[in-house]
């Protein structure tokens, strides 16, 4: 039996940012007259977030403060907010550190760029993620937030209009190419923007080519995630045997031993919310029954 733990596993850059800046001040904070939130949870990861609720670290979004915001810091997550919640701090004077990651400030701005010039917003992603929310509230125009190419075909794109494109950071690299190909072949007035992050395509890359070769692959992460939930799906259509599990506790639903006279490699991979201690545990787990 052989293990491949894909290497683009756990924490991406943003995601480890954001926390080690919430950790920081909180730590910072002892001994001050400072609380310390996040803005909305930091990451979809309930260990994680249980873990900063001891540290004293609490979401923002959950608490009313009866407008006293004295004593307050907040960190700005990682997948960002829309201009409204800066504006909001702004005229509350709420403290904040901004810890979003600086490929979905890039989407941001250029998003404020080209809507403020005349483009209309095609957003390849869920409508539903507090990214793509967040890009959203940067748009000065009409914006239409699509995540397949049914969404696409009905839409009403018109050719005298210009239209810019981006995609959420973890979307899917191949349904973005044949999105991007279905406007384009359709000659629309197009300014594509490549905006999946790198962390992104290099983790869906690996976990494509590890579960190539697998007999079984483990994807770890929130089922909340929206980039644990694509490296699901690209694993599963390559192995049958996918399974998708938050933590090590959740590896005894499944049946080893069935599996093991099935399963010679078992690749495991993991989403960007998913803490290393918990990979780790995973990892053994898995030895421990071969
Ligand atoms: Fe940033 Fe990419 Fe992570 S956009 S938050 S490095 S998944």
């Amino acid at each position: 039996m052989e293990i491949n733990l894909a290497k683009n596993s756990g924490f991406c850059f943003g995601v480890k940012r954001a926390i080690d800046i919430a950790i920081s001040e909180a730590e910072d904070s002892k001994n001050k007259n400072k609380k310390i939130f996040t803005y909305g949870p930091i990451i979809h990861n309930d260990t994680v977030i249980e873990d900063l609720k001891a540290k004293g670290i609490n979401d923002f979004t959950k608490f009313n403060f009866h407008n006293n915001y004295n004593d307050v810091l907040v960190i700005i997550r990682s997948h960002g907010v829309g201009a409204d919640v800066y504006q909001d701090f702004k005229d509350k004077n709420i403290n904040y550190i901004d810890a979003t990651c600086p490929f979905v400030t890039k989407i941001h701005n250029l998003v404020f760029e080209y809507s403020s010039n005349g483009y209309e917003i095609i957003v390849f992603g869920d409508k539903n993620h507090q990214e793509v929310i967040g890009i959203a509230g940067w748009c000065k125009s009409k914006i239409y937030i699509i995540s397949n190419i049914d969404e696409a075909k009905k839409l009403e794109i018109k050719k005298d209009r210009k239209y810019a494109i981006f995609s959420q950071t973890t979307f899917d690299v191949d349904a973005y190419k044949i999105l991007v190909e279905f406007f384009t072949k359709n000659s629309y007035n197009l300014t594509v923007f490549d905006t999946i992050c790198p962390s992104t395509k290099s983790r869906q890359e690996e976990v494509n080519n590890i579960s190539k070769m697998s007999n079984l692959m483990l994807i770890i992460g929130s089922k909340n995630s929206s980039n644990t939930k694509k490296l699901y799906n690209i694993a599963k259509s390559n192995c049958d045997k996918t399974y998708l599990i938050e933590n090590v506790s959740e590896l005894e639903k499944i049946n080893f031993s069935d599996v093991d006279s099935i399963a010679k490699k078992i690749g495991i991979g993991a989403g960007a919310s998913a803490p290393e201690k918990i990979i780790q545990e995973v990892v053994e787990y898995v030895r421990s029954k071969f």
